[in-house]
């Protein structure tokens, strides 16, 4: 028997808990059209009563998603809970997402309510939350760690006064996949079958995954994840990993998922650009090395046959075998061939300046790659948001061991041109501190990140920065064979981001 599995992201919300990550609403909003064309069953969005960003992506995105459901996190809190769901109330399909920890240990050292007092809360809350909403998941906050006849006791409750689906959470990855199949196991032999079953399973111990499988063959229906794994300290049980799993191993799971897992790479490139976190190249699935051959046994042997070494085709996740190489002599027809072969689909805006970039890259670079052009059209996707945005001209550095180092930048924005100069503990210091002059503005560096995206010393450089504006943190992308021109670009994109959501949103 064939058993269809739902599936549940919170990319948006548990993702964008881990350190560093901190979306905008465009950025959020992009991520969920792709989660939606994906094809995964609910969109967690945020988290409406934390913040007044948080709130406003929520409802953006239930305005905006029709084909997956927007689900809204709250406490049990009525004001929380009043919060959540007047987010979600345009939404086609949405689900209101309740949690209360239920571990004695949480309830009190963070709580500090005794058992008694919780289960009158969960109560009251639940009561409220029904009036305002028709779907309400129940989530028990470290669930694995709590009593598990109390905690059988609290979903039970939670069930008869208004939830239609309860969520057992692995909150701080304790538990282990044998010890979680078997409270799942319990759980659902104490429902019968009432109500869905979800997991959502934290990878402290690495076994995010393990234990999220072990729920699902043990009557979970549901179960939660994020792109990449992203999330709070070691993350989350992460969405290709799982899909994949039940996909390959159909034999053993007999599950099934809606998820179309061609599109797998292309959701975690976009998560790794938009989020400025970058997927380790051994990442199982969408990892740059996850199909990679490098022992002449194993090259010789997928060669003659891809299943030797090969347990996924790399095609079923969309991942393609380049067969297009692009150098300093390609046009715009191989530079097309190229998008299509990639299956990234552009407005002809787009591919015309990503096309411009390529031209100046190949210039200077003798091959252009895969990863090159991925770059390329991801920098001029984030771009074509920004309306008159600042733009570099040019930048000189003077810098050395015995000096202090001096930076001077000139842009243009609207026609009109800005140079400043700035000094700093290093050249690029130096010009980040001229760019804060241009903006008039004393953005903070909270995160600066290098990476290569080719190999040779002419590869593409490309930089991430994360920058603080009073409670706002943006992040930009720069990319360059030059890294201090990479770094300069990265932060204006950031500042352009900082003015363009000040514009739209009125800070
Ligand atoms: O980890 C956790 O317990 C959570 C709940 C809010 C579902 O994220
Ligand atoms: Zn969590």
């Amino acid at each position: 028997m064939q058993r269809m599995i739902r599936v549940f992201d919170t990319t948006l919300r548990d993702g964008e808990q881990m350190p560093g990550v901190s979306l905008n609403i465009g950025d959020k909003l992009r991520i969920a059209y792709n989660l939606e064309r994906l094809g995964v069953d609910f969109i967690e969005a945020g988290f409406p009563a934390s913040s007044k960003n948080d709130r406003r992506a929520v409802e953006k995105i239930s305005e905006n998603v029709s084909e997956s459901a927007v689900a809204a996190l709250a406490r049990c809190d009525i004001n929380d809970i009043a919060v959540a769901a007047d987010a979600i109330s345009k939404a086609k399909k949405g689900l209101l997402h309740i949690f209360i920890a239920t571990s004695d240990l949480h309830l009190r050292y963070k709580l500090g309510l005794s058992r008694e007092q919780l289960l009158e809360k969960v109560a009251a809350s639940l009561d409220y939350a029904k009036t305002v909403y028709g779907d309400i998941q129940f989530s028990a906050e470290d669930a694995s760690r709590s009593d598990p006849e109390f905690l059988i006791k609290v979903l039970k409750l939670a069930v008869e006064h208004g939830a239609t689906r309860i969520n057992i959470p692995d909150t701080v990855g304790y538990s282990t996949p044998a010890e979680f199949g078997a409270l799942i196991k319990r759980i659902d032999d104490s429902f019968c079958g009432s109500v869905p079953i979800s997991v959502h399973c934290h990878n402290d111990l690495g076994l995010a995954v393990s234990n999220t499988l072990s729920a699902i063959q043990n009557g979970a229906s549901q179960f939660d994840c994020t792109v990449n794994g992203i999330g709070e300290r070691a993350g989350n049980a992460s969405l290709e990993e799982v899909v994949m799993a039940l996909a390959t191993r159909f034999d053993v799971f007999g599950c099934k998922t809606s998820v179309d897992t061609k599109l797998l790479s292309r959701i975690s490139n976009i998560v790794s650009s938009v989020t400025g976190v970058y997927v380790p190249p051994n990442k199982p699935i969408v990892g740059s090395n996850a199909f990679a051959h490098e022992s002449g046994i194993h090259q010789h042997g997928v060669l003659n046959e891809r299943s030797t070494y090969e347990i996924i085709d790399p095609r079923s996740v969309g991942i393609k075998s380049s067969k297009i190489v692009l150098g300093k002599l390609s046009g715009h027809h191989a530079f097309e061939e190229k998008l299509a072969e990639l299956d990234i689909k552009q407005s002809p805006e787009i591919v015309e300046s990503a096309f411009k970039a390529f031209k100046d890259l190949s210039s200077r670079k003798n091959t252009v790659d895969d990863d090159d052009i991925r770059a390329l059209v991801e920098e001029a996707i984030i771009d074509s948001h920004i309306h008159d945005g600042f733009e570099l001209v040019s930048y000189q550095i003077q810098c050395g061991d015995t000096i202090s180092s001096m930076g001077m930048i000139n842009v243009v924005r609207g026609g009109q041109c800005f140079t400043e100069a700035g000094i700093g503990a290093g050249p690029i210091d130096a010009c980040f501190n001229a760019l804060n002059r241009i903006a008039g503005k004393e953005f903070k560096l909270i995160n600066y990140g290098i990476k290569a995206v080719t190999g040779g010393t002419d590869a593409l450089g490309e930089v991430s920065v994360r920058i603080e504006d009073g409670e706002n943190e943006f992040v930009g992308k720069g990319v360059d064979t030059d890294i201090i021109k990479s770094s300069i670009k990265a932060y204006i994109n950031a500042i352009n981001r900082a003015m363009f959501t000040e514009n739209i949103y009125g800070g």
